[in-house]
């Protein structure tokens, strides 16, 4: 099993315990990076495996299968954790060693650990209070969306689908007893709560620009 482990914007005590817990259990640590070494080494030893930043495709893509190799090799047999800076799903390296083991190593199981991310920490560190629609960008096309307070989940899945979203994920309650997560549109339900989120996705370059 593969655990992609947050772990915060820096701040050794903005780990969550989670993430502490995890890091002590797992029988093997890899980080991408000294500062996220850094982060884990009070709680366990880890090994860096080394990301390098280049827009080549040829060496990315035979670095993250190198990468993904080593990786599962020892999920196979135990925990690993695979600790990084911020959070595990949010621009992240571990999103794309994720996306790799899922293509050429199917049968392991792979989860996250969500950490405090760059979004958040800058908003509390600037002092930003962010209240209203706002958007994350790192240049690329937007193609995705995250509604809060959705009460009204099929109303909100019609509307975007006339925006050309194609892909939606209802979300209830997260990390409570009550959690529910959809991810088959057909299943949506009319009504949500206050704790509801609707993700969608345009899954296609072409339909992002329509
Ligand atoms: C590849 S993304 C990683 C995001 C990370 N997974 C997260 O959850 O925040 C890297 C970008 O996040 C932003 N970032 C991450 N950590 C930051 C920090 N401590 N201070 C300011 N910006 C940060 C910067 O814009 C940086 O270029």
């Amino acid at each position: 099993m593969l655990i992609g482990v947050g772990l915060g914007p820096g701040d050794p005590q903005l780990l969550t315990l989670k993430a502490v817990e995890t890091l002590k259990n797992s029988d093997m640590v890899y980080v991408p990076g000294r500062l996220a070494a850094d982060l884990v080494e009070p709680y366990t030893d880890c090994k860096i495996l080394d990301f390098p930043m280049t827009k080549d495709n040829d060496v990315l893509n035979a670095v993250w299968k190198n990468n993904a190799d080593i990786v599962v090799e020892q999920a196979r047999n135990g925990t690993v954790a695979f600790g990084l800076i911020g959070d595990p799903n949010f621009f992240s390296t571990f999103s794309h060693l994720s996306r790799v083991i899922h293509e050429h190593h199917p049968d392991i199981n792979i989860t996250t650990i969500p950490g405090i991310s760059s979004i958040t920490s800058f908003a509390s560190k600037a002092d930003v209070a962010i209240d209203t629609s706002f958007e994350v960008s790192d240049g690329t096309d937007i193609r995705s969306k995250i509604v809060l307070k959705a009460r009204r989940p099929l109303e909100i899945v019609d509307s975007l689908t006339r925006d050309g979203f194609d892909n939606f994920i209802f979300a209830e309650r997260l990390f409570s007893d009550e959690e529910r997560i959809i991810k088959t549109r057909e299943d949506i339900p009319a009504k949500g709560n206050y704790f509801s989120i609707i993700y969608a996705k345009k899954s296609t370059a072409e339909s992002a620009e329509e």
